[in-house]
């Protein structure tokens, strides 16, 4: 796959939700850090904005999240040992996950939603435009959407979100857009609507990934409160769709390969299921216990 060569060279990861449709799993553990096989969910979206050439990243933390810090650190003794018993291959996976990118931590502090969390990566990024990953959504590497989010970016100067058709049932739990052109996979929107309750403007879903104007941090710094009494960076994206002029207009790439939404147990079981299938190591066995296993059920 061909990086991105434009401006974009940063990505923000917010990571400091508290995981509490996880628990008790998550009362020590931050849902980022639950594996999928074997490397936790965050590797994942990290490896994706590297693949897309974004190598200064920031993740946004919050308590509880010394696991992150450590997870993309060396650990010079267990290195020393894997080396020494001459584990080539796993001393490659733990020195992998500290050499992917250039990592950055700030804290979110007090939890005041998404767009808040965004807001606080305002310093590092500076005047350039940058993406979000959300730290516990998951695209699947054989598919790709961040790729062509940065070309539409670099072509109009617009915020782009990814979008994903989903259930009417299931439209509510989402950042809805509202479409006002359409060309191939790639849409011009009018609005967005924050999980709406009724009347949603359409069931294309925002999934969390986005390629923002730097523009956007002084939006953001004056959305108030929305949906859940949280600074939603929904909001903020309606109302630059709504004001293209301050911080360019707002598009959608429409996705429609394998994204997982970790932080649901369904969907994190699925994820683990489709990854480890497609596994070299684990592949054919587990499809065979599969098979049998549905037989049963
Ligand atoms: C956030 C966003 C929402 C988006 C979703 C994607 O919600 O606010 O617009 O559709 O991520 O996962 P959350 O899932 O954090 O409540």
């Amino acid at each position: 796959m061909i990086a991105s060569l434009g401006w974009v060279r940063k990505a923000v990861i917010p990571a400091a939700g508290l995981g509490t449709r996880f628990l008790p799993a998550t009362k020590a553990l931050p849902k980022e850090m639950l594996p999928l096989v074997d490397k936790p969910v965050i590797q994942y979206v990290i490896e994706e904005a590297v693949r897309s050439g974004l190598q200064d990243l920031l993740i946004i933390t919050g308590r509880n999240k010394n696991a992150l810090e450590n997870h993309f650190d060396r650990v010079a003794e267990l290195e020393e040992t894997l080396s020494k018993k001459g584990d080539e291959k796993r001393l490659f996976a733990v020195r992998e996950s500290s050499q992917l990118a250039d990592i950055h931590y700030t804290r979110q502090g007090d939890p005041r939603g998404l767009g808040h969390a965004v807001l606080r990566a305002k310093s590092h990024v500076g005047d350039n435009s940058f993406a979000v990953l959300l730290g516990d959504d998951v695209i699947d590497s054989r598919d790709d959407v961040l790729n062509q989010m940065l070309e539409v970016h670099e072509r109009t100067g617009d915020n782009v979100v990814a979008l994903m058709e989903v259930p009417e049932s299931q439209i509510h739990l989402y950042g809805a857009a509202k479409v006002a052109s359409t060309s191939g996979n790639e849409l011009v929107l009018e609005g967005l609507v924050e999980k709406p309750e009724s009347n949603a403007p359409s069931n294309l879903a925002v999934i969390g990934r986005y390629v923002l104007s730097a523009k956007m941090f002084d939006i953001l710094e004056n959305t108030g409160p929305g949906r859940g009494g949280e600074i939603q960076l929904t909001d903020a994206l309606q109302h630059a769709a709504k004001h293209p002029e301050k911080a360019g207009g707002v598009r959608g790439v429409v996705f429609s390969g394998r994204r997982y939404d970790t932080g649901d147990k369904l969907d994190f079981i699925k994820a683990t299921l489709r990854i480890a299938v497609d596994r070299e190591d684990l592949g054919s066995e587990l499809r065979a216990w599969l098979k049998d296993f549905a037989k049963g059920i």
